[in-house]
């Protein structure tokens, strides 16, 4: 078990964020809900603990609480906002509504040195998110920053390394606060940062050879990151006792098959084996428009082929995942106390129980941006590694109305000039997704000397960290333009291009 920090949520936006900054000082982070029982948190064996911030007010009948032992177990605390006055709250200081709502950028000025603050000037540029504030601290406490509406911004017990934070070090507004968890990580809790990929790829390898001792283990490739790098670990683990079954659906991007199959036979041998159920598919979606109908369809034929597939390989008892720690985090309710609730995910193509398999699951603790280095690590290909999230459902969820194989490839075709496009200016990877979406719309154009009347296509990008929020990305007029340029002048079947500006929420990524 590496040295690992636990991160408490009290149900704030900025929970997985926090547990991100962490591991990238090659510190493992894990999350655990406010409530955890005290055994399950010394479980972990955690070399400090950090209070997340939260919705709820600390005098308010039934806000969150975290087992009381936590303050006394010994090891560094760091709480921030919710967390800090709790703290301060729990142990004999004063928690109160603020006169003045503090929210967005502010100054603090460190009035005592202290490990936290080493290294930084005096004055601090914070985000701060407050409505309540600490009125006073616990007795003994010092302070260690103030600003004009918070007179104890951070403060600390000196007697044992327990510090409080009442901003955001988590978050980019505050300049300087990668530095001060740093500090708090190395100066105050003295951890080695010794989590390093290579040495998780070196763990997964050994725990996926004890977990499925001799067996068989089949994978699904979707062509997505995830599935990808699990069946590398995996491959590394016990080489071609690993089968993967790669589904060609018919709606997959353009040439995905082939870069599939040729990225797989250049790094794991002859352990694919490619599915070729186009027709199958394209046959049940026929006539389909209905958004849910056409997912539900995709689903169950997905299993079927699956499944008669997987079958031919009775000696294989595990099936392997890729499920990431996004997808597994328990979750606080923001309001109404804190519950776990565990997410459901839609992997590959969303595998039942029912099929018998063991999971194995050897991306399970990781982020998505770790995926991609573990990825890297394993040798496979930067193009794969970067390629965008796709749905399992592929292009039927991005080919609006009716899915016949002719409206497929113009909206392969077009997405293939957009992504083209990304990839010259060098837009790809600083964007979280970006497609095409071929929408049943059709409208009068003019090429040349003939009147046009087609369909029209909606360019979407979005920036985001983790899907479950996103930003419509601002693309460079000039590249914009090429894109529409190419898309209806090269591809037959659009003479519109349009471009999708909604965030989610209130929209979604993708438009269905
Ligand atoms: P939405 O459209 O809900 O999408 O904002 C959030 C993220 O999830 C992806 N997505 C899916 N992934 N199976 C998947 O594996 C699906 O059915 C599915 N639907 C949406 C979407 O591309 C985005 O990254």
């Amino acid at each position: 078990m590496p040295e690992t920090v636990l991160v408490l949520d009290f149900g704030s936006q900025y929970t997985q964020l926090i547990a991100r900054r962490v591991r990238e000082n090659h510190v493992f982070c894990v999350i655990l809900p406010c409530n955890a029982p005290i055994d399950r948190i010394r479980a972990l064996d955690p070399k400090a603990i950090i209070l997340s911030g939260g919705p709820a007010s600390f005098w308010q009948g039934g806000s969150p609480r975290c087992a009381p032992e936590v303050v006394t177990m010994g090891v560094p605390i760091l709480g921030l906002c919710y967390g800090m006055q709790l703290l301060c709250g729990e142990l004999g200081g004063h928690v109160a509504p603020a006169a003045h709502r503090e929210f967005g950028r502010a100054e603090v000025r460190v009035v005592t040195s202290d490990p936290l603050f080493e290294g930084l000037d005096t004055k601090q540029e914070v985000w701060m998110s407050h409505g309540d504030r600490v009125e006073s601290i616990p007795p003994g406490w010092i302070v260690l920053a103030e600003s004009d509406n918070a007179p104890f911004a951070a403060a600390r017990d000196p007697k044992r390394p327990i510090h409080g934070l009442q901003f955001h070090p988590e978050v980019a507004h505050t300049r300087h606060g990668k530095q001060m968890l740093r500090n708090f990580l190395f100066g105050v809790a003295k951890l080695s940062g010794d989590w390093v990929m290579s040495r998780f790829v070196d763990d997964a390898v050994e725990t996926v050879r004890a977990q499925v001792g001799p067996d068989r283990v089949i994978c699904g490739l979707s062509g997505g990151v995830d599935s990808l790098v699990t069946a590398a670990l995996v491959y590394r683990a016990i080489g071609d006792r690993l089968t993967c079954i790669f589904v060609d659906n018919g709606l997959l991007r353009l040439n995905e098959a082939e870069e599939v199959e040729s990225a797989f036979g250049a790094h794991f041998g002859k352990s694919l084996v490619t599915v070729h159920a186009a027709d199958r598919f394209l046959n049940e979606l026929a006539g389909v428009t209905d958004p849910e109908k056409k997912r539900k369809i995709i689903g169950r034929v997905f299993i079927e082929v699956f499944q008669d597939e997987a079958r031919k390989f009775p000696d294989a008892h595990y099936l392997a995942q890729g499920t990431l720690y996004p997808d597994v985090i328990e979750s606080v309710a923001a309001f109404g106390g804190p519950t776990a609730t565990i997410k459901t995910h839609h992997n590959v193509g969303g595998l039942p129980e029912k099929l018998g398999f063991k999971l194995v699951e050897p991306l399970r603790a990781l982020f998505k941006d770790e995926v991609r280095r573990i990825g890297v690590e394993l040798g496979l290909p930067e193009s794969m590694v970067w390629r965008h999230p796709f749905p399992g459902p592929g292009l039927a969820v991005r080919c609006l109305g009716e899915i016949t194989k002719k409206r497929l490839d113009v909206l392969r075709r077009a997405d293939a000039i957009f992504q083209e496009e990304l990839t010259s200016h060098e837009l790809h990877r600083s964007l979280w997704q970006a497609f095409c979406v071929l929408l049943p719309v059709r409208s009068v154009g003019v090429m040349g000397d003939e009147r046009t009347y087609e369909e029209a296509c909606a360019l979407r990008a979005v920036t985001s960290d983790d899907a479950m929020t996103a930003d419509w990305a601002q693309l460079p007029d000039a590249m914009l333009r090429t894109v529409s340029n190419r898309i209806i002048n090269e591809v037959r079947g659009i003479n519109r291009v349009v471009l999708d500006i909604s965030s989610k929420p209130p929209a979604t990524i993708e438009w269905e």
